[in-house]
């Protein structure tokens, strides 16, 4: 059976959760397991993931769609073996596209299925379609919450839609900025809590990241804080959940793989 690249949405509600932040230490973090990994920023307003990594995207899927640019092109190397997909509000273009552009930029993205084994995807915070969208395209979407009670009912209103929208059941979830275990467990049951009563969806706790005041300091500096400061309990915190995060049975699901996701996204039947 042919090996598809495992597709994983970090999102949340409401915004400065520490999507970005995790998206890149998880894939540093991914890449020491081995791993070769694929970012796609989906931010609209704050796409920012090349920053972190100390470089800048020229151009993005936007260049894609308006036919300036090929795939390797628009393609970042962050690491040998992390690279990016500046998408910004090029991502959402593709729905527009017409068939013959999206049938010709599947093919685009089916050379890259073999060239990585998962796919990370910064979304923006919120409901609007767009990040629904890239939700529901992603074979596991990862829920980032924070103590912050609005983080909560925001990231409740987010799997509510998906849910009734887009007949997503399964959810993860990372409470991040939290004290410790204590905090992060009660986060956790006060957003299990309310799911368990109004919906029919799974929630599945994949970790926390407590508050570390050496994360703002290295992100300040550009740097990631897995790489600059491993033993940091930020650091050692994201390292256990990149991996739990990729567990290689879902390499074989159905939902899995680039094509897959692509079509999703772009609406191609
Ligand atoms: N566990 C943490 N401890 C301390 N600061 C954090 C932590 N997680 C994120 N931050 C800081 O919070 C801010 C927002 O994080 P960011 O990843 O940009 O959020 P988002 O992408 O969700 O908007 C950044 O300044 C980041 O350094
Ligand atoms: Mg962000």
């Amino acid at each position: 059976m042919k090996k598809n690249i495992q597709t994983i949405s970090i999102t949340s509600g409401k915004g400065g959760v520490g999507k970005t932040t995790l998206v890149s230490n998880l894939s540093y973090c991914l890449a020491e397991q081995g791993a070769r990994v694929l970012i796609l920023d989906g931010d609209l307003g704050m796409a920012n993931v090349d920053i972190m990594f100390g470089k800048r995207a020229r151009q993005s899927i936007a260049n894609l769609i308006a036919g300036e640019a090929g795939l390797e092109d628009v393609l970042v190397e962050l690491t040998p073996r992390i690279s990016l997909i500046p998408g910004g509000s090029g991502v959402y273009g593709l729905h527009n596209l017409d068939y013959v552009a999206k049938t010709a930029l599947m093919d685009q993205v089916s050379q890259l299925e073999d060239d990585f084994d998962v796919m990370l995807i910064d979304t923006a915070p919120g409901i609007s379609d767009n990040v629904l969208y890239l939700n529901s395209a992603a074979q596991e979407c990862v829920v980032v919450v924070t103590p912050d009670p609005s983080s909560l009912t925001d990231a409740y209103a987010l799997i509510k839609v998906l849910h009734k929208r887009h007949f997503e059941n399964r959810f993860s979830i990372v409470c991040n900025l939290v004290r410790d275990e204590q905090e992060a467990l009660t986060v956790y049951r006060r957003l299990s809590d309310v799911t368990s009563q109004f919906l029919c969806v799974s929630l599945n706790l994949k970790g926390y990241v407590p508050l570390d005041p050496t994360l703002r300091k290295a992100t300040k500096l550009q740097q990631l804080i897995c790489q600059a400061e491993p033993r940091s309990p930020s650091s050692l915190a994201m390292g256990s959940i990149a991996k739990s995060l990729c567990d290689f049975k879902y390499l074989y699901e159905a939902k899995g793989g680039l094509q897959f996701f692509w079509k999703q996204l772009s609406g191609v039947a």
